[in-house]
């Protein structure tokens, strides 16, 4: 007696000898990538499986081959990612990473006084090397900053001063700074910046209306206690011939000002006489 069952498998092989069964889609791996990918597949149709880039499997890639039962052979790939070489380590700084894996990416410090030569980060790439290369850390030393004439400098009290430490600058009574007041231990070993001190220029004219930053002012009031260094005013000239008045520039330059030969300051006594800057403009 034949089985009913055997007699239901025997019809369904039948069938699929005549017709064939088209194969589905196949499964998603993780990481991996099928060619060509359809809804559907005819018995004898190929597709091959393989790791995205970036991923590797042990066996390679799979080929698979539509049976006429319609049904894809089980895949056992699995795509793994690529690990790059280790890096865990920085001499004189830190790296802080998860996983040396494609696509991680770790990033490094420099211990206080090195300087990062190189990027802050690293990705791992799909090829399993790092990029851009992996950074180093070189100890940077500035000399201690000189004192400039008639001010003074602070810097911090150590046997050495390193990368990014401060030296803070400042001038005696009368003096200006010429530069900023903080400069820095930069990665070349030497100091951002070397301010000085400029003396300010005493004013000898007694009377006169100059133009400063825009405004008229009376030079004798707004600089009694003498002009900065780096100071512009204006004086106003006048032209005889067309009865008009111009301006001509003059600033302070550690101490001196020359003042424009085509002012003329008139003595208080000279009452007849109108000042340029009462004049009209030529
Ligand atoms: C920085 O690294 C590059 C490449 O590794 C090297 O040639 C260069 O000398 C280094 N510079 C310093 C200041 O260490
Ligand atoms: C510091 O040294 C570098 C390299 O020698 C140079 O290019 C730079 O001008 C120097 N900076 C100052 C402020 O002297």
């Amino acid at each position: 007696m034949v089985s009913p069952v055997l007699i239901l498998f025997s019809t369904f092989l039948f069938h699929v000898a005549i017709a064939g069964r088209t194969c589905p889609r196949p499964d998603d791996l993780p990481f991996s990538t099928v060619v060509p990918l359809k809804a559907a597949y005819d018995p004898g149709e190929q597709i091959v499986y393989s790791c995205k880039p970036g991923y590797v499997s042990r066996g390679g890639m799979r080929r698979f081959t539509c049976p006429l039962t319609g049904m894809w052979p089980i895949n056992t790939l699995k795509c793994i990612p690529r690990v790059c070489p280790f890096a865990g380590i920085l001499e004189n700084g830190a790296v802080r990473y998860t996983t040396f894996e494609y696509p991680n990416t770790i990033s490094f410090t420099c211990n206080p006084g090195f300087y990062l030569n190189g990027t802050n980060s690293a990705k791992c790439t799909e090829e399993g090397n790092w990029s851009p290369e992996l950074p180093s850390c070189a100890q940077v030393k500035c000399p201690f900053p000189s004192r400039p004439d008639n001010g003074f400098v602070n810097y911090p009290a150590k046997q050495v001063l390193l990368y990014k430490d401060k030296a803070t600058f400042g001038c005696h009574d009368t003096y200006t700074l010429d530069g900023p007041e903080e400069v820095e231990c930069t990665r070349a070993g030497n100091w951002s910046a070397q301010p000085s001190c400029k003396a300010t220029c005493k004013i000898s004219i007694k009377k006169a209306t100059v133009l400063y930053q825009g405004e008229r002012v009376k030079i004798q009031e707004q600089f009694k206690n003498g002009m900065k260094h780096g100071d512009k005013v204006s004086f106003f000239c006048k032209n005889k011939e067309k009865k008009c008045s111009y301006t001509e520039e003059a600033q302070c330059i550690d101490g001196t000002i020359e003042i424009p030969k085509c002012f003329k300051e008139h003595s208080s006594l000279a009452f007849w006489k109108t000042d340029a800057w009462d004049v009209k403009a030529c």
